[in-house]
């Protein structure tokens, strides 16, 4: 990949703050407290998801097997892209013989540490196999859709959101397409990738992900008005991907956030999909700040993914660009983006309707600062939990976040019961499994938060479609 320089870097721009109102609710029942604001997280992932968002990593299935790298990734992160194992090359080596034994080993851990999935990527011009690259015309059109079809297959309901075309535009001022055998194919090839991809799996976002679009400039203008006219004509995409590498000659510039907002005022979902930034110390730190911050004053955008867990797993390890150190140890960037992701404003991600005003224009004059203002009256005993919910609604939907207390023992496993509003259903879970998604709901702990120690918490959360109204949870343990 050739980088090329951009603006100067400009530091410093105005930032919105932006406030989010959370739902008073009054206290019901015994052993049920409605909190009203959500507590500081521990871990990215579960901080991130407090916020309504995710925080990911990519993932190389040959350091699974790595104990510490495991770890972390059980520990810190609800989202996994495969780094390179789910690419054209790795999927189909020979044409039409598919194989996904590396790829369905990340799929697997992921989904057993409760993570979900970004699929990356299914067109593209680099990395493809060799048969692939010595195609053209209307062979290669026909084999890109065989391709997104097999791999869309074997992976359906499994995968969140799908990077379907990678890298489309040239880099520089021309804001044209990047030439390519695909490219070359005809410029109708991106809405032929994503209308294929749709079919194959409805139930995935679909993303455009592409690099030195993280600001604005002539190749995120070119971006830009490819997704507009996709809206305009109906061709279906749902997000559109910043891949977010970063060094000298690519800065984290001011105006990243304004970036993502009119990305997101076309009505598209907007992510960091592989966020690297070279550097050290406090003026990294300070960087993943602006970067993550950019997002979370972004409702529509929806989660962060770094590219790798430790300097030593970075594509680019001599810029040392990532959280964690080459020991495992969490670096001032950790912690930089840890706050920031712990003082960010909920999203409010309606995929389908999305509000008109949003997030809402009257903030409460005093947000709440001390949750909960109702303790329990009757703090589970033995053996027992206690579960409280606070909501983020606006017209049409919710998030709750609920937290699972542990009484005076601790837990080994979870598991919370609730009512939803008639009318409500559930489009979102994290850090939970549920039995339903509408009605009466239970909803379980994941491999990685069953175990509560007495007295402390852990939280989970849902999205929801239809309007909040109180819910009253009921909390047993194991
Ligand atoms: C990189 C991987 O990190 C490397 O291991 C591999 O050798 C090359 O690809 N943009 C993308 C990613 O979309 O797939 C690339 O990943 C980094 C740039």
């Amino acid at each position: 990949m050739t980088e090329q320089s951009r603006a100067p870097r400009l530091r410093g721009g105005p930032r919105a703050a932006l406030v989010f109102a959370a739902a008073g609710l009054l206290a019901a029942g015994a052993a049920v407290t409605m909190a009203t604001s959500a507590s500081a997280g521990t871990t990215l992932g579960a901080s991130a998801a407090e916020k309504g968002r995710y925080f990911g990593t990519a993932v190389a299935a040959n350091k699974l097997s790595d104990s510490t790298y495991a770890g972390i990734l059980q520990r810190e992160f609800n989202m996994c892209t495969p780094e390179n194992e789910m690419k054209i090359d790795a999927t189909e080596p020979n044409q039409n013989q598919f194989s996904f034994g590396n790829a369905d080993a990340i799929v697997s851990r992921c989904t057993a540490n409760g993570a979900r999935m970004r699929g990356h990527t299914l067109a593209w011009h680099s990395q493809q196999p060799g048969w692939m690259q010595n195609m053209s015309g209307t062979a290669l059109r026909n084999a890109m859709i065989n391709h997104i079809n097999g791999v869309m297959a074997h992976y359906k309901g499994k995968i969140y959101a799908w990077d379907v075309v990678n890298e489309a535009f040239q880099d520089g001022g021309s804001g044209a397409r990047r030439d390519s055998n695909l490219q070359r194919t005809g410029n109708d090839w991106i809405e032929v990738a994503f209308r294929t991809a749709r079919a194959a799996d409805p139930a995935a976002k679909l993303c455009y992900n592409d690099y030195n679009t993280d600001g604005q400039n002539a190749k995120s203008n070119a971006v830009y008005a490819m997704v507009q006219d996709f809206k305009s004509r109906g061709v279906p995409i749902d997000c559109v991907g910043f891949q977010g590498h970063f060094n000298s000659n690519s800065p984290v510039t001011s105006d990243i956030q304004a970036n993502l907002q009119r990305f997101a005022n076309l009505g598209v979902d907007v992510q960091f999909t592989e966020t690297d930034i070279e550097g050290s110390g406090t003026a990294q730190a300070d960087n993943y700040q602006r970067v993550v911050q950019a997002c979370m004053n972004v409702s529509r955008c929806t989660g962060i993914t770094v590219w790798g867990i430790r300097d030593s797993d970075s594509w680019r390890s001599g810029g040392t660009p990532l959280l964690f150190d080459s020991s495992g140890n969490k670096k001032p960037a950790y912690t930089a983006v840890l706050n920031t992701l712990n003082g960010g404003s909920p999203t409010t991600p309606p995929t389908n309707n999305p509000p008109t005003t949003n997030p809402p224009t009257n903030p409460p004059t005093n947000p709440p600062t001390n949750p909960p203002t109702n303790p329990p009256t009757n703090p589970p005993g033995q053996g027992g939990c206690s579960a409280s919910v606070s909501l983020q609604t606006w017209t049409g939907g919710f998030v709750a976040t609920v937290r699972v207390t542990a009484g005076s023992s601790s837990v080994n496993g979870w598991s919370v019961g609730m009512t939803l509003p008639s009318g409500a259903r559930i489009v979102n879970v994290w850090n939970a499994s549920q039995s339903a998604t509408s009605g009466s709901v239970q909803f379980s702990n994941v491999s990685y938060n069953g175990q509560i120690a007495a007295g402390q918490s852990t939280e989970f959360g849902f999205q929801a479609d239809g309007n909040a109204s109180t819910m009253t949870p009921t909390c047993s343990a194991r």
